[in-house]
C-alpha cells in the first residue's frame, strides 16, 4: 500500500512550534482523535509539547466506534491520569461532558479570574488533532454555527480567531498540520481505512482487502452479514482474502462486462460502507493492542 503523505519534517516542526507558542494563550487543550483508532490517530510528539497543560482527549466519531471498546479506552486513559470523553460531534453528543469537565479542570483559573473581578470569564481552549479527526466539526458543533476554518494545509501558517461557544468556552483552532502516528503498517492501514490519510486510487483495492481481513478478524460476523457471503474461518491465507474480496464484490454487483470484477468500484463502495458505519460500529484498535 503506498500512501500519499503531504507532510514534511519542516512543516511538522513549524506546526509544533506554533502550537507550543499558542499554548500560552489557552487554559486547556482539547485533543481530538478518532475513537475507532485511538492509537494511530494521536500524534506521539504532542505529549512533549503539551506537557502538563490541562487536556481533554476527545474520542471523536464515537458513533462509528464499538461502544464497549470506547468505554474501555476511556477507563484506560482515565487510569493513566488523562481526562477523556466520547464524542459524536455531528450529533452533538458528549459536548456537555466536555464543557463540564473543562470547568472542573479549569476551576482554579476561573476562581482567580473571579477574584480579580472578571466574573464569567470564558474557559479558553485550543482544539488540536490530526487531519480528519473532526476538529472543525467539533468547533462548529460547540459554537452552533459554521466557523470559517481554513483547511489543514501543510506548511501554511494560519491566522487564528477565537470562536465563542454557547457554553462560556472560547475555542481556538490549531495552527498547521499534525502528523498521525505512522509507526507500523497496521497504523497506516487504520489511518487509510478511516480516511485520515489519502491513498492512491489504485491502492484503495489493497486498503479495502486488508481492511476487510482486519475487520473479519475483529468482528467475525460483520463482513458476511453486510455482503451476504459465507462466514470464513481461515483468513490467514492471502489467496483466501482475495477470493473473499472478489466474492463480496460480485455479491454487490461490481462486475464489468465480460464478467471481470470491478475491484476499484467495490473498494470505493467498501471504504464508504466502513467510513459511514454501515458495516457496523467498529473499533480497529483495542485497549489490548496498546
Ligand atoms: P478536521 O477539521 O479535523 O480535518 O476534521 P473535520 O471536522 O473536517 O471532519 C472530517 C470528517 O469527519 C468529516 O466528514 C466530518 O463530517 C466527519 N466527522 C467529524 N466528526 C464526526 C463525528 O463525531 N461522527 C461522524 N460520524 N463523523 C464525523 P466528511 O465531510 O465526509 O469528510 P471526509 O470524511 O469526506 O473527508
Amino acid at each position: 500500500m503506498s500512501v500519499e503523505i503531504n507532510w514534511f519534517p519542516g512543516h511538522m516542526k513549524k506546526a509544533l512550534d506554533e502550537l507550543s507558542d499558542r499554548l500560552k494563550l489557552v487554559d486547556i487543550v482539547f485533543e481530538t482523535c478518532d475513537a475507532r483508532i485511538p492509537l494511530s490517530s494521536r500524534n506521539p510528539e504532542l505529549n512533549r509539547i503539551i506537557r502538563d497543560k490541562r487536556r481533554i482527549i476527545v474520542l471523536n466519531k464515537a458513533d462509528l466506534a464499538d461502544e464497549i471498546e470506547t468505554k474501555k479506552w476511556i477507563n484506560e486513559l482515565n487510569k493513566s491520569g488523562a481526562s477523556a470523553v466520547a464524542v459524536d460531534s455531528i450529533h452533538k453528543k458528549g459536548l456537555i461532558q466536555i464543557r463540564n469537565l473543562s470547568e472542573q479542570l479549569c476551576a482554579e483559573v476561573l476562581e482567580r479570574a473571579r477574584n480579580k473581578g472578571r466574573i464569567g470569564r470564558p474557559v479558553r481552549a485550543m482544539v488540536v488533532g490530526i487531519p480528519n479527526s473532526g476538529k472543525s466539526t467539533l468547533i462548529n458543533s460547540m459554537c452552533n454555527r459554521k466557523i470559517a476554518i481554513t483547511g489543514d494545509r501543510p506548511g501554511v501558517t494560519r491566522g487564528f480567531q477565537w470562536a465563542k461557544s454557547d457554553s462560556n468556552l472560547e475555542l481556538m483552532d490549531m495552527p498547521g498540520v499534525l502528523l498521525p502516528n505512522l509507526g507500523s503498517n497496521r497504523n497506516k492501514l487504520c489511518l487509510a481505512l478511516t480516511g485520515a490519510i489519502k491513498t492512491q486510487v489504485t491502492d484503495s483495492v489493497s486498503v479495502s482487502m486488508d481492511g476487510m481481513t482486519m475487520i473479519q478478524s475483529l468482528y467475525p460476523d460483520y463482513i458476511s452479514q453486510r455482503y451476504g457471503i459465507p462466514a470464513e474461518s481461515d483468513i490467514s491465507d492471502v489467496q483466501n482474502q482475495y477470493d473473499r474480496f472478489l466474492t463480496a464484490a460480485r455479491a454487490k454487483g461490481c462486475v464489468l462486462s465480460g464478467g471481470r470484477v470491478d475491484e476499484e468500484r467495490f473498494a470505493a463502495l467498501f471504504l464508504d460502507d466502513f467510513r459511514s458505519g454501515r458495516i457496523g460500529r467498529i473499533s480497529l484498535e483495542k485497549v489490548l493492542d496498546k
